[in-house]
């Protein structure tokens, strides 16, 4: 297979472009807020750097040491074993799974560029019934941006790795950053920002529950694009000669930071105006809007350039959750990348309107499935349990079945060998233990002690299928 290569910044760029997205702007805030502030932003770090980090390297190195498609690294680097160990590299399709929603969530994005341009709403309350009309009962708006959502994204992929990916992650990535850097400046000049420190950093381990738990590792898995093969894939097309543990360093760093930037910023300007922390989903579109309104007219500026930075970091992530598939279907079938974006593209086209569906009025109790709709039903699904079991596959894979030697010679240039070691235990004693633990526990929370495998199987069978036999 001929693959592009990325330059070294080119990688950097898209890797954190794909790290750094909704997750860490739209999704951290509110459930950080949901969850208390300190004490889950301190489970969330210390997963990061526990886990996240080693498990950042592995995805990486399968990649990097495969050079194929997320199946194809599996297979060839486990060739004793490929039989079982290929349907690991399915867990590509997780991307199309989120890529449903999370198309939906950059669609109520474009409205809001577009409502922060004309009018926004002057009090809260007006801004909920604003987003909740938008949810609940407006098809046509959601349908419409889901669509121009998926234009944007197929059509960024269907240019491949250089021309497409790279390109646009150059553009994009330095413009989200300096739209939080500004944004983040202002912030903390104002006098709120103290609280929106200690609200972030003052742990109350009181609101330390084992679903604060799980969440804060979910969240660390989906913000850092771990567990699905986005990483995987995009290592594939690593430069020959780069330190992996700088790079993972690197991309773990600009993730980490630009979270607690976005979260810094926007809990000062609630509190500077004194709105509520813990407004769930509806965070950043309803309290965030009216907090913009009545900071007057530099509120409106301000709305306009976050919802286009939110759009950004978006977008950039949107193409990593599409790229494992489309490679995939390129390497193994030979499709051309125009239809294997269609095919991948349009699969995840179609779930997200059903999910879109399901928050309707009309539709709701059809697509309501015990406690969860659709749409939370795939988030929690991908989020809490095949992310962080994509990410326990992918430490048993490194740690116990490729052999030491192959991963010593690929990480000599990139660690000294006491750091091998150390990553080398991290990864076959800490990460699939912890990870294990914290899945178990997701049982007992939801009651149901055979949900972690059924849906491991569920998921295994669904791709297989939807993939056709190999
Ligand atoms: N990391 C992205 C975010 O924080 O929004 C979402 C994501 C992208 C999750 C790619 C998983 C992935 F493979």
């Amino acid at each position: 297979m001929k693959i592009a290569r990325f330059s070294q910044l080119g990688f950097i760029l898209a890797a954190a472009g794909s790290a750094v997205g909704l997750g860490n702007i739209w999704k951290f805030p509110y459930v950080a807020g949901e969850y208390g502030g300190g004490a889950f932003v301190l489970i969330y770090l210390i997963t990061v750097i526990a886990i996240g980090f080693s498990v950042m390297i592995a995805e990486m190195l399968i990649g990097y040491m495969g050079r194929l498609d997320s199946v194809g690294s599996f297979e060839k680097l486990a060739p004793l074993h490929k039989k079982s160990w290929k349907y690991a590299g399915f867990m590509g399709f997780t991307g199309l799974l989120i890529l449903s929603f999370y198309s939906v969530v950059i669609g109520w994005i474009f409205h809001y560029i577009a409502v922060s341009i004309t009018t926004l709403p002057s009090t809260v309350s007006e801004a909920e019934q604003a987003f909740t009309q938008l949810l609940s009962s407006d098809v046509k708006t959601q349908f419409f941006y889901h669509t121009l959502a998926f234009i944007v994204i197929t059509g960024i992929v269907l240019k491949g790795i250089k021309g497409g990916i790279e390109k646009i992650n150059y553009i994009l990535m330095p413009m989200l950053v300096l739209i939080l850097g500004g944004m983040f400046l202002y912030a903390s000049s104002l006098d709120a920002f103290s609280e929106a420190v200690s609200f972030m950093f003052n742990p109350d381990f009181s609101k330390i529950t084992s679903e604060a738990i799980i969440t804060a590792v979910g969240h660390a898995f989906f913000t850092l694009s771990l567990g699905m093969a986005s990483i995987l894939t995009y290592s594939a097309s690593l430069p020959k000669q780069i330190n992996l543990s700088k790079t993972s360093l690197i991309i773990v760093g600009l993730d980490t930071g630009i979270a607690i930037i976005a979260g810094l910023m926007l809990f000062t300007f609630l509190f500077e105006y004194g709105a509520e922390p813990s407004k769930g989903p509806g965070l950043v579109f309803i309290s965030l809007p009216a907090v913009f309104y009545e900071m007057g007219s530099l509120g409106n500026v301000f709305a306009v350039l976050f919802f286009i930075g939110l759009a950004f970091a978006g977008l950039t992530s949107a193409i990593s959750l599409l790229e494992p598939m489309v490679q995939y279907q390129i390497d193994r079938f030979d499709f051309s990348r125009m239809k294997s974006a269609f095919i991948a593209g349009g699969f995840f086209y179609l779930l997200g309107l059903v999910a879109l569906l399901a928050n309707i009025n009309e539709y709701s109790e059809l697509l309501t499935f015990g406690s969860k709709n659709v749409f939370d039903w795939i988030d929690f699904i991908t989020a809490s349990i095949l992310l962080p079991l994509g990410g326990l596959l992918m430490s048993i894979f490194v740690g116990f079945i490729v052999p030491k030697t192959q991963l010593q010679a690929a990480l000599k240039s990139s660690m000294s060998e006491f750091g091998f070691t150390l990553w080398y235990f991290s990864l076959r004693f800490i990460v699939p233990p912890a990870l294990i633990v914290v899945m178990l526990n997701l049982m007992s929370i939801i009651g149901v002690e055979l949900i972690m495998p059924m849906f491991g199987v569920a998921y295994l069978i669904s791709a297989v299928v939807w993939l056709g036999s190999i």
